[in-house]
């Protein structure tokens, strides 16, 4: 487990102790706020939309095509964008924010 800081869609900050080894959106579909994820990791219900903060991102392994693709046909889609579900979670990342976008 590693920390994070998450902020729902009220903007309210939350210090997350995040799952390892496993995508980000495992541990955001476990929070009341977090991430419905409904197809389970799949690349294809962008319900696991995130907002990564600037100084985070960089951090991340670069964006992949399907999640690209996906991510720029949602209205809410910033450059900032990622799935939670395609970011490997490790403690690397330990302090990263996110905020969970909103619902489409
Ligand atoms: S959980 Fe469906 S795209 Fe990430």
């Amino acid at each position: 487990m590693a920390g994070i800081v998450v902020v729902d869609r009220d903007g309210v900050e939350h210090e997350v102790e995040a799952k390892e080894g496993v995508s980000l959106m495992e541990t955001l579909r476990d929070l009341d706020y977090g991430s419905p994820a409904i197809c389970g990791g799949m690349c294809s219900c962008a319900t696991c939309h995130v907002y990564v903060d600037e100084a985070s991102l960089s951090r991340l392994a670069p964006i992949q095509g399907d999640e690209k693709e996906l991510l720029v046909e949602l209205t809410g889609y910033k450059p900032s964008s990622r799935l939670s579900c395609q970011v490997q979670f490790d403690a690397s990342l330990a302090g990263i924010r996110v905020t969970i976008a909103p619902d489409e």
